[in-house]
């Protein structure tokens, strides 16, 4: 017999095209949560392409009660997890009829992955390998179906039937019982399956779209969260209009659904006509959703619409290819956001907060253990590699493309694109060719073999730059050099094409034109496309050292060295015409003082790390007339303790935390009368509305009311606590609420310990809110080792459960993952609880337990005695026989 955990390791390099196609299939199922009966009717044939072997269908944790081939009892066997036939009699070569009947047990189903119950609802994950949970099957995206899919169950229990496509046929039946049919006139991969059966409510909304169809959206929840969904409907709708508007991409369906459950492994997911969501990305209203709820809203809900084309109408021919429609669609997302700000200030702050993510997120994981290529050769578990990699690092490449070929020329390809594989499963490869071949005479038409090393090689690449000036010949020259460092499987690389975006200001600031050796003037916005291992640029008519601002607006995911002064770094903090550059300079100047003293050895009790012209800095930035609340908050936000450590080749999470918290308090003390002036200036923002704009004025208010609550701490100021806790009391809308309870509790004042429950009781009923409510507590400022025992206690809450995949992730992962200060103790007990956890979670959950297990990928550069504790906490997870599949990859990978 097969089971769990004898995972071999599965390579893209092996792929062949499937030995049998299906045509359509019929489901039928009778829902029940104890014991869900499943009639799968296919119509199949096989490949004339593929040498004739045996039929194997894959499938996992299902009884098997019949199968018939054409209507006739047929003999099979069972193989691991698949159901072998080997002889189809009389069906050599013509199409047959596959009948499978089984019965699964959703109530059960506690990965949340097939058919699950949640909420006395049934709900479905199928990607990327659930549709085998719940029938027999061609489990894989190039296997592409068309479905009808008949739903019977309780009347009463569950009113609301749903499946993918357009419903044509309801009524009673005995019993008190009633069905549904649905026709999705689509052909789609098994993993676009979904169904819903329960007792939900439905906001809804007729469009008409450019060409005069009309359709009607939808938005399932359930009773009691209608007023949570106008904030998902309008982002339905502006998504709608942008992929028209944008790339000429229709909703194709008489009806797009979306329904959200609060039990859900992920964000969402795009199956055809009929979006499941996690409730944290439909449900919000101002007393109850924070603004970057909001904005969350937004973005997922316009990412789930757009795979409606970038995955669904040309899907990936296997799992290798997953960025294909992931790393496609993450940008589709953010170009969208981005055009729904209609002030350039505003995108200067989508753009840093999503390369913040990717240098907080995708930077560690590419020098890490779990490192793979955007297009990997090999996994073991799937479900590993939904990664940030081919999630984040996958849009930045589509981004690179774009900026090769133009935004009018990246539209045509996208034309063409679709155009060309329309209704096909297809790869990361023909992706890139159709964006060249729209763009012939593009550079990256030119350089595409080796643009795809981006596909190809894991790793951040890092470009060392050099400027000299010649006095005498009045020129300038940029000398850049690429590296790579090697990952799990790949010791050397070859260079990237990596565009870099430039500019040189004089040293006052303003901004030079910059004229080639050849007499010639670069048009600006200038960007270099640098192919080699090294290379060099020379600017000329310069009369003194210029300031290069260089990789302008993060035009690649790379890491950019270059040995500013901290004079460079003020100027180009104060004038930079590039947003992303200017808050890029802040970030140089507070990582430099960071690290200096992290690495040294000096007792560092009571230090000031920041000087006087970082303050001074910050002040002007802080009062600064013409910038953004949204951009200044930014810029006053220090590097996260996570980047800090990537800085470093030895890691003392400890001092790392130290050191910032010093930084912190000093911002705090030095800018007191500044943080004062901030929040009486921006802390009135009127009616609620979670545009960028106000929304960043309630961002700088909150960050103002911390620095304010913290530097208090010293000076025994009782009036800032008193009046965030008053805020805390009156605001108006969750933004203000939960920015000023966040201040007590990361200040540790004692109000904190009003607030807390009181909060608590005013949002007993409301599950997300409670999230954050735990989240706050278990990501709190470690004070003395404090937080640890929190946590357990947390643990033991009444409203807390292991099972939600929300309320794991706001108690667990805030501390392990987002809480490295109170996580990397001394005494090693912080380990110990994560691998307890992480056993603990495995045997429910193997998905949830697998990302958590991530937690210590970075293990190998903590410093002692850390580093042996982390060892010996993830041996501890290994030496269970009994892991799935997820976890025994990841902590494998993490001891290798
Ligand atoms: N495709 C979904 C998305 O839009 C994510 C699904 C992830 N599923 C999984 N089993 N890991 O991003
Ligand atoms: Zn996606």
């Amino acid at each position: 017999m097969y089971r769990e955990g004898q995972a071999t390791a599965i390579h893209r390099a092996d792929y062949t095209a499937p030995a049998f196609w299906i045509d359509t299939v019929e489901l039928c199922f009778d829902l029940d949560p104890a014991k869900t009966r499943v009639l799968n009717k296919m119509r199949m044939r096989r490949n004339p392409d593929v040498p004739a072997q045996a039929l194997r269908l894959d499938g996992e944790e299902l009884n098997l009660a019949r199968v018939l081939v054409n209507g006739q009892g047929a003999s099979f066997k069972i193989e691991g997890n698949q159901l072998v036939l080997e002889s189809l009699p009389g069906v050599e070569d013509g199409a047959f009829d596959l009948e499978i009947f089984t019965t699964c047990a959703p109530a059960k189903n506690t990965k949340l992955m097939g058919l699950f119950v949640s909420n006395d609802t049934f709900f479905t994950q199928c990607e990327a390998e659930g549709f085998r949970r719940i029938t027999y099957f061609l489990d894989r995206p190039d296997v592409m179906a068309t479905y009808t899919v008949t739903l019977r169950a309780d009347k009463a229990k569950y009113p609301v039937l749903l499946s993918n496509g357009n419903l044509v046929d309801h009524g009673p039946l005995d019993d008190g019982r009633h069905f549904a049919k649905w026709e999705d006139p689509f052909r789609k991969p098994s993993y676009l399956f979904a169904l819903v059966a329960g007792q939900l409510v439905s906001r809804e909304q007729r469009i008409s779209a450019r060409n005069g169809k009309d359709h009607l959206l939808q938005v399932f929840v359930r009773p009691g969260d209608l007023d949570k969904t106008e904030h998902a409907m309008h982002s339905l709708m502006a998504s709608i209009a942008w992929d028209e508007a944008r790339f000429g991409l229709p909703l194709d369906l008489e009806r797009f659904m979306i329904v959200a459950t609060s039990d859900f492994n992920m964000g969402a997911m795009e199956n055809k006509g009929l979006n499941i969501f996690n409730t944290k990305y439909v449900l919000a209203n101002q007393a109850t959703a924070t603004d970057t709820d909001y904005a969350n809203i937004e973005s997922v809900v316009g990412h789930e619409y757009f795979h409606n084309w970038s995955g669904n109408r040309v899907t990936c021919r296997d799992w290798f290819q997953l960025s294909l429609k992931e790393g496609l669609t993450v940008f589709r997302d953010q170009e969208f956001s981005l055009d729904l700000c209609r002030d350039p200030s505003a995108k200067a702050v989508k753009r840093i907060e999503d390369v913040r993510v990717l240098r907080t997120a995708q930077f560690p994981e590419d020098a890490g253990p779990m490192a793979h290529p955007v297009r990997p050769d090999s996994y073991i578990e799937i479900n590993n590699f939904y990664t940030v990699t081919i999630y984040e690092k996958g849009a930045e490449v589509v981004r690179m493309m774009q900026t090769l070929v133009g935004r009018d020329g990246f539209a045509k390809g996208m034309t063409l694109y679709f155009e060309r594989f329309d209704g096909q499963a297809v790869t990361c490869d023909d992706f890139a060719q159709a964006i060249a071949d729209a763009n012939p005479q593009s550079e990256l038409a030119r350089l595409l073999p080796q643009f795809k090393r981006w596909y190809s090689q894991a790793g951040t690449p890092r470009v060392q730059a050099v400027g000299h000036y010649d006095a005498a010949s009045r020129s300038y020259s940029l000398t850049l050099s690429q590296t790579c460092a090697p990952t799990p499987g790949q010791a050397t690389k070859e260079p990237f094409v990596i565009p870099i975006g430039l500019g040189l200001l004089a040293q006052d600031g303003s901004a030079l034109p910059l004229q080639s050796a050849d007499g010639s003037t670069l048009s600006a916005p200038y960007t270099f496309v640098m192919t080699e291992a090294t290379q060099t640029l020379t600017f000329v008519n310069l009369d003194a050292e210029p300031v290069p601002s260089i990789l302008r607006g993060f035009s690649a995911p790379v890491v950019l060295v270059y040995d500013y002064t901290d004079a460079q770094l003020l100027t180009l903090l104060a004038f930079d015409t590039d947003a992303f550059n200017r808050w890029e300079a802040g970030q140089r100047l507070a990582v430099r003082s960071a690290i200096t003293l992290i690495a040294g050895d000096a007792d560092i009790s009571g230090v000031k790390p920041l000087n006087d012209a970082y303050i001074e800095a910050m002040r002007s930035v802080l009062r600064h007339p013409d910038l953004d609340a949204a951009f200044k908050e930014l810029v006053l936000t220090l590097p996260s303790e996570t980047y800090l450590a990537e800085q470093l080749n030895v890691v003392d999470p400890q001092r790392i935390h130290a050191v910032r918290e010093a930084m912190r308090s000093q911002l705090a003390q030095a800018l007191a009368n500044d943080w004062a002036w901030a929040y009486e200036t921006y802390g009135d923002t009127g009616a609620y509305r979670p545009d960028p704009l106000s929304s960043g004025r309630r961002a700088l208010t909150g960050m103002a009311l911390s620095q304010l609550c913290l530097a208090a701490q010293t000076s025994g100021d009782v009036v800032w606590p008193g009046k965030a806790y008053q805020r805390f009391k009156d605001a108006g809308n969750m933004t203000d609420r939960f920015n000023a309870l966040a201040a007590l509790v990361s200040s540790g004042h004692p109000l904190a310990a009003q607030a807390l429950p009181r909060f608590h009781a005013l949002f007993k009923d409301e599950a997300l809110v409670l999230d954050k409510w735990f989240a706050l507590q278990a990501g709190a400022t470690d004070r003395d080792g404090n937080i640890l025992p929190a946590v357990r206690q947390l643990m033991k809450h009444p409203d807390f459960s292991l099972r939600n995949p929300n309320r794991a992730r706001s108690v667990v992962f805030s501390y392990c993952s987002a809480n490295p200060g109170a996580f990397h103790r001394r005494d090693a007990a912080g380990y110990v609880f994560w691998s307890e956890r992480v056993i603990e979670l495995d045997g429910i959950n193997p998905q949830v337990a697998a990302r958590l297990a991530r937690a210590l990928d970075r293990w190998k550069n903590l410093a002692e005695p850390y580093r042996s504790a982390a060892r010996e906490a993830l041996v501890r997870v290994a030496a269970k026989t009994d892991l799935s599949n997820d976890v025994r990859e990841v902590v494998s990978r993490a001891l290798a």
